[in-house]
């Protein structure tokens, strides 16, 4: 390795999705299985050709998406007289992957400090981390994917935490945060951040986001790549205190965006109605999923709020049934153990059903 480059670096575990190619069943990255409707797409054409130059900068405040976030956050709040949710409250991402990255940044970079995670869990915390020589520490789950509180405590007294990252849902296992869970971060005293990353709440509808306004220690971490249908255009939000997002704006690049991406984001905003109305299908069709897979004794499966399953074959170790689901044209994802199953149309996830089935038996 060259002296020049940092050693910790050559082995990083990092993650390096598949090439997309045609003619395969994409379901490895919980992305919506439906492209945006061709109207929609040409208005957002449309709306580039008018509104866009090229040879200028985007809009580095990202001040009317935000307005339009603030609206659309307004509505989960509902008639909630604690709401002083304001632009002030939010910060734009490349994706919310950019998002934990500032996260890092801001709370531990050179400053002796970790961050806590719960494995299986979203891979990519511990990679940023790792990336940033920031140390990672694990609590894990139980069978049903709870985490394990004590050992989480026993961290947080030996060792400088000062990030926890949930995810709610979580992803790989699907599974929403417990009351114990919440009631667990509702202690955690303020020189920890506690990070809530709801990346599938358009699925679940079940969100920390009323609660959030009088914690000025949690940020919200969403996306528009899985409900939005926008996986392509890279954008993430954070919701916190304006204090943190002070901090996460201070850390981020200033054309993090550009101004194509911002303008569909906005777009999606106000076509919400349009685009979220897939949503109910993907629920059914997760149903119709389970449903059949619980006949096929092989697999091992937990229940979802999210876009996808998590599954884990009884007779086969994951690696094998994931290479066997690939040569048969599924691509799913090999983590947490297991194989994570994104819901896709619905002659992808009846082609899944079968070539599990004849992996698996049943
Ligand atoms: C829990 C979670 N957080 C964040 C992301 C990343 O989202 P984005 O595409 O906005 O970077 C994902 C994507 O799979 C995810 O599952």
């Amino acid at each position: 390795m060259l002296p020049c480059l940092r050693p910790d670096l050559a082995n990083l575990a990092v993650y390096h999705p598949p090439a997309r190619d045609a003619g395969t069943d994409w379901l490895d990255g919980n992305e919506s299985p439906w492209d945006w409707p061709p109207a929609l797409k040409e208005k957002l054409v449309w709306l580039y050709r008018q509104d866009i130059q090229n040879n200028r900068y985007p809009d580095s405040t990202h001040a009317e998406l935000k307005q339009e976030l603030v609206q659309y956050l307004g509505e989960q709040l509902g008639a909630n007289p604690e709401n002083k949710l304001t632009g002030e409250w939010l910060t734009i991402g490349n994706g919310s992957d950019e998002l934990i990255r500032s996260v890092l940044i801001a709370t531990c970079l050179g400053q002796n400090a970790g961050i806590l995670i719960a494995e299986p869990t979203f891979s990519m915390y511990k990679i940023l981390a790792r990336t940033l020589g920031i140390p990672v520490w694990d609590a894990g789950r139980n069978e049903q994917f709870e985490m394990h509180l004590s050992k989480a405590n026993e961290l947080i007294q030996q060792e400088p935490i000062r990030v926890v990252f949930v995810v709610h849902p979580n992803s790989p296992t699907g599974n929403g945060l417990t009351a114990q869970e919440r009631e667990w971060l509702q202690q955690l005293p303020p020189k920890i951040l506690v990070v809530i990353d709801e990346a599938y709440f358009e699925f679940s509808q079940d969100t920390l986001l009323p609660e959030l306004l009088s914690r000025p220690n949690w940020v919200i971490l969403r996306t528009f790549s899985k409900a939005f249908r926008l996986a392509n255009l890279r954008i993430g939000y954070a919701i916190a205190h304006p204090e943190v997002i002070t901090a996460l704006e201070n850390v981020r690049l200033p054309y993090n965006l550009s101004g194509f991406s911002l303008l569909a984001a906005q777009l999606a905003l106000t076509q919400r109605r349009q685009l979220l109305s897939t949503i109910p299908e993907i629920l059914t069709e997760r149903e119709r999923v389970m449903a059949e897979l619980r006949k096929c004794p092989g697999i091992q499966l937990w229940p979802s709020q999210a876009n996808f399953i998590f599954s884990r074959p009884t007779r086969l170790a994951p690696e094998q049934l994931y290479q066997q689901l690939y040569d048969l044209g599924t691509v799913v994802r090999h983590t947490g153990g297991g194989l994570r199953l994104t819901i896709g149309t619905p002659a992808e996830n009846s082609r899944l059903i079968q070539r599990l089935r004849q992996c698996c038996g049943g």
